[in-house]
């Protein structure tokens, strides 16, 4: 039973997004990453969560190098303040754990742990970087946001993946909104035939209505950024890039 406090944090809490995938290396950390960098400059106080909770990378892509992780906080050795990161004015993180077997696999407990930090917190905006598959992390994880933003690259097997994560995820009984974010694009008509494949076999198979976030556009200034290890809306800002991520914090704002 929750007791009526749990309750009012619950009400009282803002959007929590999940950004997931299917198929891995399509870029869900990045634009995890980059977004969060952006809806903070814009204002809001925004939470990132790397969920990648087992193969940690966003504090790379972040370029923060943190001392405790959220396997400490799960497995009763650290508070939530102590693993929670500033790092910008408006932007806090809390670091996955890197390698650690025994969190391939989040039990009740350690999930309910997870959700205590967003009612603690109380960030404007939280994003949690979901790991790559249908696997039982991915899908708790995603359960718990109230929006679940997929990123889908115009590879054919990522399309199909992705299909796949969204038909478990709405299997499992998620009945929040599912966007797409369609990120390494080359030109219009491969952001237009991918999102709308998509979209179209969500609907015929699943009954499920998806939209389109943004696109970001195939950029060699993410692959560079990644190497420098900051994110690209700070390396670059002026990249094809970077403006397609203040395109999409902008529609978020509108959503959040
Ligand atoms: N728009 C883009 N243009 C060019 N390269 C990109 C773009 N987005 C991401 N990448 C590159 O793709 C690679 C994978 O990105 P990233 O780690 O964010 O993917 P991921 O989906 O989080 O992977 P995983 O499934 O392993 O967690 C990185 O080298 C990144 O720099
Ligand atoms: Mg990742």
């Amino acid at each position: 039973m929750k007791d009526q406090a749990e309750k009012l944090r619950e009400i009282m809490r803002k959007k929590v997004f999940a950004v997931a995938s299917g198929k891995g290396g399509v870029g869900k950390t990045t634009v995890s990453v980059n977004l969060s960098v952006e809806l903070s400059r814009l204002g809001k106080k925004v939470l990132l969560i790397d969920g990648d909770i087992s193969l940690a990378n966003a504090d790379i892509i972040l370029g923060v190098s943190p001392k405790k992780h959220i396997g400490h906080y799960i497995q009763g050795n650290s508070s939530i303040d102590e693993i929670i990161e500033r790092v910008d004015t408006n932007l806090y993180f809390v670091p996955g754990a890197s390698g650690v077997a025994k969190l391939t696999n989040l039990t009740e407990n350690s999930l309910k742990k997870i959700k205590d930090i967003l009612s603690y917190f109380q960030a404007d905006v939280t994003i949690i970087d979901l790991p790559a598959g249908i696997g039982k992390n991915a899908i708790s994880l995603g359960m718990i946001a109230d929006i679940i933003i997929v990123v889908v690259t115009p590879d054919p097997v990522s399309v199909t993946d992705c299909y796949s994560f969204i038909k478990v995820l709405t299997k499992s009984g998620f009945e929040g909104k599912i966007y797409v974010i369609v990120n390494m694009v080359r030109n219009q008509r491969e952001k237009d035939v991918t999102f709308n494949t998509l979209n179209k076999v969500s609907q015929k198979y699943l009954g499920i209505y998806i939209d389109l976030l943004g696109h970001i556009s195939y950029d060699e200034s993410v692959k560079e950024s990644f190497c420098l290890q900051k994110p690209y809306v700070k390396t670059f800002p002026r990249s094809k890039a970077a403006s397609d991520i203040k395109d999409i914090a902008n529609k978020m704002l509108q959503i959040a």
